[in-house]
């Protein structure tokens, strides 16, 4: 009975202390759950090198398969490097192999690992599925080394090809690797400064420190010792570098180290679940892209990939950081000099040597993909809140929309929609007729999205976990077991997503067989994949958790999400007959996540700072790779504050910005749910249980104060469905290049110096620019527009100088946006419930003339939902405007003549920004027919503008060749 009694009691305070955890693990960001630099030991080491230090030299130079390759060799004893003699003694340092191979378009990769022949006790983790197959392709074959003593150095180095303007070199002793422009300036190098540090894999001989590390109460064994890896990258003729993501700060990144840098932390790159995480920090949260650019008026663009999965940290050195101690390489310039370290894996690193912006994105791309190209509905406006409590909540909330006649394309389910966080599972009592729901939606053209997270719930009736570990599909703690975590549902184990054959396990649960309930309009949304454990260290995964292969944890943390996201969108490309493209929605993220699909910002919370930092991070998503990226406006939390809604992130100055203008959001709208009331959830944390309380607040007093805020979301949403052909044409381009849909304006304008460190406004493709308020009730705000061209205000079409910055007055209704002169904007005016319903509808062609009075532009249309488009199914156009004349051209490649998409749809206006002289009428040719001219109206604003001239009702078809004649 005692020990019954004792049980219970140790079940209660178990239970008492999860409660606990799970409830910290819900609460505001807390510094203390995440380790700092200095309480992990492979940064701390990293960082307390000197430059320098490195004693590696490379021998046995030669060319071997097409690649250079070298051994790396240390001159000095350990010791003379301060390291542990021990150490020394019980291993001694084996050979480094270094391999160096050129692709096209001016790209070379180094790997660094440990020669198997001195038979390491394990081959080191190298990250599979993230570098294309065709990559590979794009391989030079090095037919030849020349080595010699370069002029200004004193040892020698090996110098290939790598394009024709530039190559690469290594030089021996110490080892560097650079890249320069051919006999000149210097792009990038890595351990220019001595800090490469490369700690081989041991075998434990007896006991020590190195085999185990602690934080907070647990420990992670070490079975291999350290195993970290540390050099430094020093960027040539670079003013700024930006990238890395993901971290709440800057575009332009802030030295993290060096002379004035007080305490700063590196850049982490460890993939983690940090609810409501502060806005200006160099701290690492959900996702990692170790992908770095640098930009500098003197030469240009250049970027560096590190391929590795492990936790990673990143120094950026302010100016003046040990400028002296690095070995002065020939034609040495300005530079801005990094420090990288990971705690496990190999060095399999890009250098890209742009020049500009667009190529070094393009680079990145070709090693790693470019975006997937999303369904039309995808772009348009998401709905989603935590949650919606069952099928009326939903259709409510489906007919208010159209009650307040604001369209909107695909409402989402968060997790409170399964039978107990069973994945894949309805809560039958609350969503009784799942495929029902789904299909009144989809008669409206609209979709719906179910969230489904990587930890399956342990219990024995749940026919997922039952196979799950039958079949041995789950990641393994350090002794060997199925890793228990807990999580939303309680006790958890995750499926081993490194595994293949796990992946098309995990796939196939997608089938509209497998998954009850599912329909082919339901996407999916997958979250806590970091993973996400919350009595795990730092509220994920151990590090000596065991992968398929005998991979750690520590090896592969930061790709396990990216797997994950991976398997889901196979499971949706091989459902049903297999036709429509996937949509699935990650909060975890790894180079080659753009493949898959979108991402979003995770938990932020509903005030100015994060809707500010929103625009540099998803600035720094695009340009890492991931155009489609999404932020969650109003808060992710429904914890937010009435006031803030209210006063805050009201819909003119906060939300509008980011709906017209980023690549995706979701809006967790809380003004839609009923005529009279606004309905807020909270977390209740007296109570101690997992609960929402529903708070409605009565708004009777307050009506018309909601009328005008319904009005200005309208509005915002609106713009965002005309503006959506323009999107989807970037979309298309990103998915053909790689250059994200949202850009810094450097991107566009790279030697405008004033625009490096702007990230308050931002390009939305080559023609529109936003400039975001931050700030409540500003009445005005400071807008720099780049020089070279004049400037349309998107509302009233007044033209602005560019090369100016303009005080401008901000409205309620709107921010400041404009169109540069001399691009077209593809638009589609008509009001619609949902991107689906605008198919057919004719389009508006906005034309801002530039100072010769032209102006050209593109449009991509394909089915918008199909793979055909890659068969050539789809129309794309060029219009350019010049000498009076706008001309409509066929730019898709010629599919033999043959037709592989058509679309009815015709151009119904025509609108001229700037001021066209003496124009009467129009002609259209070759259908030889007229049109009206008239002055204004600008659709956008309605009224008259003297400048703005609308040719109306040329109903041109869009797929055909036309020329409209000015008369
Ligand atoms: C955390 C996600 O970031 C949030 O968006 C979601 O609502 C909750 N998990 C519950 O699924």
């Amino acid at each position: 009975m005692a020990k019954t009694m004792t049980r219970a009691t140790s079940l209660l305070v178990l239970t008492f202390l999860l409660l606990l955890l799970f409830l910290n693990s819900v609460s505001s960001w807390k510094r203390d759950e995440f380790r700092t630099c200095n309480q992990t030991p492979f940064c701390k080491r990293a960082r307390s090198r000197k430059p320098g230090s490195c004693s590696l030299f490379a021998t046995d130079v030669a060319i071997n398969d097409g690649d250079l390759i070298a051994k790396l060799i240390p001159k000095k004893p350990r010791e003379e490097n301060g390291e542990d003699e021990q150490a020394q003694e019980d291993e001694p340092i084996k050979p480094l192999l270094l391999r160096l191979s050129a692709y096209q378009n001016g790209i070379l990769r180094l790997k660094i690992d440990e020669d198997p022949s001195f038979d390491p006790p394990k081959k080191r983790f190298e990250v599979p599925d993230v570098i294309l197959p065709e990559f590979h392709n794009k391989k030079l074959w090095l037919q030849s080394v020349s080595t010699e003593v370069i002029d200004g150095d004193s040892a020698p180095s090996s110098i290939v090809y790598l394009s024709d303007d530039y190559e690469a070199v290594l030089r021996h002793d110490p080892f560097v690797v650079y890249v320069r422009k051919k006999g000149g300036d210097l792009v990038l190098s890595m351990n220019s400064h001595g800090l490469f540090d490369f700690e081989q894999l041991r075998t434990k001989k007896k006991e020590g420190e190195d085999w185990e590390e602690r934080f907070r109460g647990h420990t992670d064994t070490r079975p291999y010792g350290p195993q970290s890896i540390s050099f430094d990258v020093s960027f040539y003729g670079a003013d700024f570098v930006y990238g890395i993501p993901e971290h709440a700060s800057s575009l332009a990144l802030k030295p993290s180290r060096g002379p004035g840098v007080e305490d700063s932390e590196p850049y982490r790159l460890f993939n983690l679940d940090v609810f409501e995480y502060i806005h200006d920090s160099p701290f690492g949260i959900y996702g990692s892209i170790p992908f770095m650019i640098s930009h500098g008026k003197a030469r240009g663009t250049s970027g560096f990939f590190w391929l590795n999965a492990a936790e990673m940290q990143i120094d950026v050195m302010g100016s003046g950081w040990d400028a002296e101690s690095g070995i002065s390489l020939p034609s040495s310039q300005n530079r801005i000099d990094t420090l990288w370290m990971s705690e496990a894996g190999i060095v399999d690193a890009f250098f890209f040597v742009g020049p500009g912006p667009k190529d070094v994105v393009s680079q990145y791309a070709s090693v790693t993909g470019t975006p997937a190209m999303p369904q039309h509905f995808a772009t348009a406006y998401h709905q989603c809140r935590w949650n919606y409590r069952d099928e009326e909540d939903v259709e409510n909330v489906d007919s208010k929309f159209d009650e307040f006649n604001i369209p909107y394309d695909v409402l989402w389910l968060d997790i409170e929609h399964t039978d107990g966080k069973k994945y894949f599972t309805w809560d039958r009592m609350l969503f009784p007729n799942p495929e029902e729901m789904q299909n009144k939606l989809a008669a409206k053209g609209r979709h719906m999205v179910t969230i489904v997270d990587p930890h399956i719930k342990r219990d024995e009736s749940f026919h997922l976990h039952k196979e799950a570990t039958k079949m041995g599909h789950y990641v393994k703690d350090a002794t060997g077991k199925d890793y228990d975590g807990w999580c939303w549902p309680g006790s958890s184990s995750y499926p081993d997503m490194l595994n293949p054959e796990i992946r098309s396990w995990w796939a196939e649960k997608f089938s509209f067989q497998n998954y009850v309930g599912s329909t082919p309009s339901l996407y999916i949304w997958n979250d806590m994949n970091e993973p996400s454990v919350f009595n795990g260290p730092e509220v994920t995964m151990p590090r000596d958790a065991l992968h398929y292969g005998g991979v750690e944890h520590r090896e592969l943390h930061n790709a396990y999400g990216y797997y994950f996201h991976m398997a889901t969108s196979n499971g949706l490309l091989k459902r049903g007959d297999g036709k429509d493209r996937p949509f699935v929605l990650s909060r975890a993220f790894f180079p080659g996540s753009q493949r898959y699909g979108a991402v979003w910002t995770g938990d932020n919370s509903a005030d100015w700072d994060h809707l500010r930092v929103s625009v540099p991070m998803i600035l720094t998503l695009g340009l890492t790779g991931i155009s489609f990226s999404v932020e969650v406006l109003g808060g992710s939390m429904e914890r937010v504050r009435r006031e803030d809604l209210i006063s805050g992130i009201s819909p003119g100055r906060g939300v509008q910005p980011m709906i017209v203008t980023q690549p995706g959001y979701c809006l967790r709208s809380r003004n839609l749910e009923g005529d009279e009331t606004w309905t807020l959830t909270e977390y209740s944390s007296r109570t101690m249980t997992r609960m929402y309380i529903e708070l409605i607040i009565k708004e009777r007093n307050d009506l018309s104060w909601r009328e005008r805020n319904t009005e200005l979301m309208r509005d915002a949403i609106h713009i965002r469905y005309m503006l959506l052909p323009y999107f989807y044409t970037l979309f298309r381009e990103a998915s053909s290049s790689g250059v994200p849909v949202v850009r810094p304006l450097w991107m566009e304008f790279p030697s405008d110096e004033a625009t490096f460190s702007n990230d308050e406004a931002f390009m939305v493709g080559n023609s529109l620019l936003v400039q975001g308020i931050y700030t409540e009730r500003a009445k005005h705000a400071s807008v720099y527009l780049p020089g070279g061209q004049s400037w349309y205000d998107l509302r009233t079409g007044i033209a602005y100088e560019g090369g100016v910055t303009h005080k401008l007055k901000v409205l309620e209704e709107s921010v400041p946006a404009f169109q540069k002169s001399g691009t077209i904007v593809p638009r589609k005016d008509r009001f619609r419930r949902s991107s689906t319903q605008m198919v057919n509808d004719p389009y508006t062609l906005v034309i801002a003339l530039n100072s010769s009075l032209a102006a050209e532009g593109e449009l991509y249309i394909d089915d918008g939902k199909s793979f055909e488009f890659e068969q050539g199914a789809y129309i794309h156009r060029h219009f350019l405007f010049s000498d009076g004349k706008l001309i409509s051209s066929n730019i898709a490649p010629s599919t033999s003549g043959k037709m592989l998409f058509s679309s009815d749809c015709v151009v119904e206006r025509i609108i001229l920004l700037g001021n066209y002289p003496g124009a009467k009428s129009a002609l259209i040719e070759p259908a030889n027919h007229k049109a009206e001219v008239e002055l204004g109206p600008l659709s956008l604003q309605g009224g008259r503008s003297p400048n703005v001239l609308t040719i109306r009702k040329p109903n041109v078809r869009i797929t055909d060749d036309w020329t409209i004649k000015i008369l």
